[in-house]
């Protein structure tokens, strides 16, 4: 079996879909894999680690797909991309919401079956192959280092013969994968850190990392769904949680947002007048930018200055991190792949509760 892993080439991506470690291990169980050249390079792997890891080089993308059973990659291809594709190959990578029509029509005339990574079902026996996870432990890392960079002030408490600098007040909303990791950051750079999420279990675990919660009676505006998952928020709710928002980051220096809603814009919980009461020169970095944004007026891939506080929306976080980032891409889907080829043949099976669900028809 032929698995092929070419070069990224949409803005800002610097990951890779395959890391020599991983293609290691495939060649090993008696996978080919082919690498287009220089595919690892701005996430810090070289051609050289590749072909010792037992992979082939080809010099552009249409000789790295040429013949190749399975495709991984991290971005969608393109609408050109898809038609250099092999009829009846599998194409592993992203897909919604950036996957343009064409390029998937462009699939479908050639029998290729997509897999999306986002639709990996949030099941117990999926973790290991969920990019979103993975993904999103460095985005809430870079958050905090993005604020801290933003900030005018140190996060630790330091005592200097200049005398005491208090420590930095951070508060992050929604703890999810991001949000924890953001808590977890911003503490061990000395932050003073609290945090809040509708989910009644995330409370323990903004606890369990050394946070403390945002003063608000969680039984009143709580909104879990199925699975354990966030819902929306009734308008009251809402009103409610932007109130005690309102009130706690009038106080904060830094306040980190991912609060997000399954395959819906992301709520709106820190108004402009949330903002107009913070102190000059805080930051908020909004994690939510490219579903529209937790805090009023954030520009995705922009910093802005809303009433003296610096607004960061950053985009692809995890780019910005190329080398961890793909290696915990690259794991997932090795894993992935581990769980679907079948004697060395990649089996998909759309009964199959972890491959169905990836599957785009
Ligand atoms: P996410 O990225 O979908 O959302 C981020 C967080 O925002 C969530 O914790 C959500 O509760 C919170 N949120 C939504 N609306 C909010 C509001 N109005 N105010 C404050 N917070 C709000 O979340 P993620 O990272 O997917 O995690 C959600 C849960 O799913 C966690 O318990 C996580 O451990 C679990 N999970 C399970 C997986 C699996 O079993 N395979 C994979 C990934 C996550």
């Amino acid at each position: 079996m032929l698995i092929s892993v070419p070069k990224e080439r949409a803005d800002r991506e610097t990951r890779v879909g395959l890391v020599p470690e991983s293609v290691s291990k495939l060649v090993k169980q008696g996978s080919s894999v082919s690498v287009e050249r220089d595919a690892g390079l701005a996430a810090g792997f070289t051609t050289a680690q590749y072909e010792k890891a037992g992979a082939t080089i080809a010099a552009d993308f249409a000789s790295t797909v040429a013949g190749a059973d399975v495709v991984c990659k991290v971005q969608p291809v393109t609408a050109a991309e898809a038609a250099l594709v092999a009829n009846g190959a599998a194409l592993i990578s992203y897909w919604m919401p950036f996957g343009a029509p064409d390029a998937l029509a462009a699939l479908q005339a050639r029998k290729v079956r997509l897999l999306a990574l986002e639709r990996v079902p949030r099941i117990t026996r999926a973790q290991s192959m969920d990019v979103l996870s993975s993904q999103a432990t460095i985005s809430g890392y870079k958050a905090v280092l993005l604020g801290a960079g933003a900030l005018p002030k140190l996060l630790p408490m330091l005592s200097t013969a200049a005398g005491t600098l208090a420590p930095a007040k951070v508060f992050v909303i929604g703890a999810g994968v991001a949000g924890l990791q953001a808590i977890a950051t911003a503490r061990r750079l000395g932050g003073l850190v609290s945090g809040f999420d509708v989910r009644p279990a995330a409370a323990e675990q903004i606890k369990s990392l050394g946070a403390t919660l945002m003063p608000l009676d969680l039984s009143a505006v709580a909104a879990e769904g199925e699975g354990g998952y966030a819902k929306a928020q009734t308008a009251e709710q809402q009103v409610d949680t932007q109130a005690a928002i309102t009130k706690h980051v009038a106080d904060m220096d830094l306040v980190i947002t991912t609060a997000a809603i399954p395959g819906k814009k992301a709520p709106v919980l820190i108004t402009d007048g949330a903002i107009k009461a913070m102190r000059p020169g805080s930051v908020i970095v909004d994690l939510a930018a490219e579903t529209g944004g937790n805090a009023e007026g954030t520009k995705a891939g922009e910093s802005v200055v809303v009433h003296g506080v610096t607004l960061i929306g950053p985009i692809n976080l995890p780019a910005t991190a190329a080398f961890h980032a793909s290696q915990m891409f690259s794991r997932n889907i090795l894993t992935f792949l581990n769980h679907a080829i079948k004697e060395n043949v990649l089996t998909l099976d759309e009964a199959d509760e972890i491959t169905g669900p990836m599957l785009v028809k």
